[in-house]
């Protein structure tokens, strides 16, 4: 099974409107000509029309870096999946380990995110990830199994799920996880496909990387079986850089 490279960057709290126009303009151009990946760009949702006008015409598709459940109602700051999708949105975030750490965002509300998103349309990113103690405390594959499932529960359709797996511990450090540390994690988030939901749909799931992926280490990264694709956010940033990133996802 071929699953087509996904390259995405995850934008955080960074780039104005023209600054993410520019940006995107700056990317669109450079894009070279052939066989590409599937390439994505989350912005700020403020900033998602004006990213959205910029990708116009281009091989760049826009998403979110979060979601409500509620199709609408009292939930100040938050933002519906209708909106989304009238903004021009196809994919979005769900459980970024910054949602998690500094914004109480919890393994049932990953959930409740991500099953909206999917039943929405949208591509649910949903993002998985040990934190160093856990790492270090032998805990990941039982982080990984819990938010794993968790994030999944309801969801009866893989064709619209991404996962991410993003070791905090290597998210903006510049600390990043070797071919075969990643490797193993992302074998075993594909295990856990398999268990609920058969081998063959399974297979068909992308499964990201991320965590200081960058020009220089995403070749290597991007050999590995069940690594299809990065969730990048410093590298993603700068054109040059998330050229580069994009030209090893069509080389991998
Ligand atoms: P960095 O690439 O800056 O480490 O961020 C990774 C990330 O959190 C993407 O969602």
């Amino acid at each position: 099974m071929s699953r087509r490279i996904l390259i995405a960057g995850n934008w955080k709290m960074n780039k104005t409107s023209a600054e993410g126009a520019a940006l995107v303009k700056e990317i669109a151009a450079g894009l070279p000509a052939g066989n590409l990946p599937e390439i994505l760009v989350c912005p700020p949702y403020l900033t998602i029309p004006a990213v959205v006008e910029a990708a116009k015409g281009s091989a760049l598709e826009v998403g979110a870096e979060n979601v409500h459940w509620a199709a609408s109602g009292a939930y100040t700051g938050e933002v519906s999946t209708a909106m989304l999708l009238d903004a021009g949105v196809t994919h979005v975030i769900v459980g970024h380990s910054e949602r998690r750490q500094y914004f109480g965002e919890t393994d049932e509300t990953v959930n409740q995110r991500a099953k909206a998103a999917v039943e929405a349309g949208l591509v649910a990113v949903i993002c998985v990830g040990e934190t160093l103690a856990e790492r270090e405390a032998g805990e990941t594959a039982a982080v990984i199994d819990r938010q794993t499932r968790k994030a999944l529960e309801g969801i009866s359709d893989l064709a619209k799920v991404v996962i991410a797996y993003e070791p905090v511990w290597a998210i903006g450090t510049g600390k990043t996880a070797t071919p075969d540390m990643a490797q193993e994690v992302h074998a075993q988030i594909r295990a856990i496909l398999a268990d609920l939901y058969g081998a063959d749909a399974a297979e068909t799931v992308r499964i990201l990387y991320g965590g200081s992926m960058k020009p220089a280490n995403a070749p290597e990264l991007l050999a590995k079986k069940d690594i299809d694709g990065g969730l990048i956010g410093g590298a993603s940033l700068k054109a040059p850089d998330f050229l580069a990133l994009v030209a090893a996802g069509a080389n991998a």
